[in-house]
């Protein structure tokens, strides 16, 4: 078991001891730092947890029945949804510790330059974010994950808006 922090000044110390050729070992105190502290990204540990694609699929097909109804969002999206559906899954399956199929097909996410072409203010964030939270609370998988994946998306949708309301 290893006490060490995570990150920080650490501090090791060991009492003098006799060497197997009889020497004395001096004491030791030895100062380091970690320069590269391991951050624990509670989105990127979902995926395990969920075990499979299946639920991410069902999570965006909610998802977009929901933006099929809605009068803000559905204006911005393109008529056939297919694609847009598969993209969503894939980019989620990969960001919650997945697969990396969506980068393997489509390259470095870019979201927030993939989102420029649409205009997205405080009224479509919150319209995503309420299909979201609806489709979240619908599939059961997620359940355990709804603090972790909600906070996420509220993140993740703020950093998405590109135009003043
Ligand atoms: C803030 C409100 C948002 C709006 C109004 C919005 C709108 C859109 C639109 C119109 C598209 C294009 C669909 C298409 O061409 O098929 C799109 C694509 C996409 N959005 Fe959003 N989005 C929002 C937030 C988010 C968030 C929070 C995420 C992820 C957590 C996300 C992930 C994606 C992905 C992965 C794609 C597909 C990108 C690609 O590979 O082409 N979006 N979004």
């Amino acid at each position: 078991m290893c006490n060490k922090p995570q990150y920080g000044l650490v501090v090791e110390t060991s009492l003098g001891y006799k060497s197997n050729d009889n020497r004395d070992v001096p004491s030791v105190t030895r100062l380091s730092t970690n320069t590269m502290p391991e951050i624990f990204d509670p989105v990127a540990a979902v995926y395990k947890q969920v075990g499979e694609d299946k639920p991410f699929f069902t999570l965006v097909d909610k998802f977009y029945a929901g933006v099929e109804n809605d009068l803000i969002l559905r204006p911005l999206y393109p008529e056939d949804l297919t694609e847009s559906k598969l993209h969503l899954a894939l980019f989620l399956i990969q960001r919650t510790g997945g697969r990396t199929t969506y980068s393997d097909e489509r390259g470095h996410p870019r979201m927030r330059a993939r989102h420029l072409p649409f205009p997205i203010g405080t009224n479509e964030k919150n319209a995503w974010m309420n299909n979201m939270k609806k489709a979240l609370a619908m599939v059961p998988e997620f359940e355990p994950h709804l603090g972790t994946l909600t906070e996420f998306f509220e993140t993740f949708a703020t950093f998405l808006i590109n135009k003043p309301n």
